[in-house]
C-alpha cells in the first residue's frame, strides 16, 4: 500500500467486518455508548459504523476508499468477496473455525457487512464516512474518546513502515482524548508484528500507557490480542 500513489479501486481488497466482531476484537463492554465518540480508523466496508449507531454508539468513520461512490465500492465488494473465499482453501490453515463455524458463516458475515456499510454510505455520505488519508487527518484535537484500529496497522508491515506506523498512531493520539485500540498484532504471515515491540520501546511513545490485551476473538490463529495505548499521559 503506498499511501503516495492516486489510490485506484482496484488495487485494494474490499473485505469488511461486522459490529459482533468488532465488539469481541476490542473487547468493547467497558465503553459508554451514551458518553464516547469512537473514531473507526480505515473502517472500509466495515459495518461497525452503522450497525453501532443504530445501537446508540456515536461513531464516525474514516477511510481512503470514501472518495468513491457507494455504487462503485458496491461492485468491487461484490467481486472481492467471491475472490477472497475462492483463494480461501489454500489458507484454510491459517484460520480457527470457532467463531465461523464454516466457509458459508463467513461468507454470510462479509455480505451482511459490505450491505449495511453501502446503505448506510448511501444515506449518511460524508457526514458519517470521512475520507481519510492517513497518517493525516482533518480530526481536531480530542474530538473522538476512542480509536479503534482493525486489520490496518501492523496487518500490513511488509507494506507501511515503522515510520508510517507511528506516525499514524501519532495523530491517532492527537484526535483520541482516552485510547487508541489496535488489533490484531499479527501481519499477514499469522506472525506477531516486529513493529509492536519496537513501538513499545520507542522514546517517543514512553509518556504513554501501553498494554497489550488479550481478546475473545482468534480468527487469524494467534491473532487474539490487542494493543491499547492511553492517549493521555
Ligand atoms: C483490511 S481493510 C479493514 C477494514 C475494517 N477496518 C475492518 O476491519 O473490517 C483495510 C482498510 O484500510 C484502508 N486503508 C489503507 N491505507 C489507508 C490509508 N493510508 N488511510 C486510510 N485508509 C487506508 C483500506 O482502504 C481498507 O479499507
Amino acid at each position: 500500500m503506498d499511501t503516495e500513489q492516486k489510490l485506484d479501486l482496484k488495487d485494494v481488497v474490499l473485505i469488511g467486518r461486522t459490529f459482533d466482531e468488532y465488539y469481541r476484537m476490542f473487547a468493547l463492554d467497558d465503553l459508554n455508548p451514551q458518553t464516547q465518540r469512537i473514531l473507526d480508523v480505515a473502517s472500509g466496508v466495515s459495518s461497525f459504523c452503522p450497525e453501532a449507531n443504530s445501537r446508540g454508539f456515536n461513531v464516525i468513520a474514516s477511510d481512503r476508499i470514501y472518495r468513491f461512490s457507494p455504487y462503485e465500492i458496491e461492485e468491487k465488494c461484490r467481486k472481492d468477496l467471491e475472490t477472497v473465499l475462492t483463494k480461501l482453501a489454500e489458507v484454510m490453515d491459517l484460520y480457527n473455525w470457532d467463531f465461523f463455524k464454516t466457509v458459508d458463516d463467513l461468507r454470510a458475515a462479509r455480505e451482511k457487512a459490505y450491505k449495511l456499510f453501502v446503505d448506510d454510505f448511501k444515506l449518511q455520505g460524508n457526514k458519517r464516512y470521512v475520507f481519510t488519508e492517513y497518517p493525516h487527518s482533518s480530526f481536531k484535537d480530542n474530538q473522538f474518546d476512542v480509536s479503534l484500529v482493525s486489520h490496518f496497522l501492523f496487518l500490513y508491515d511488509e507494506h507501511l513502515d515503522y515510520g508510517f506506523h507511528k506516525n499514524t498512531i501519532l495523530e491517532l493520539i492527537r484526535v483520541s482524548s482516552e485510547e487508541v485500540r489496535i488489533f490484531p498484532l499479527v501481519n499477514l504471515r499469522g506472525k506477531k508484528s516486529v513493529f509492536v515491540k519496537k513501538l513499545l520501546k520507542d522514546p517517543d511513545f514512553r509518556t504513554f500507557r501501553m498494554a497489550i490485551r488479550k481478546v475473545d476473538y482468534e480468527f487469524v490463529k494467534n491473532g487474539n490480542e490487542m494493543l491499547v495505548i492511553e492517549s493521555k499521559t
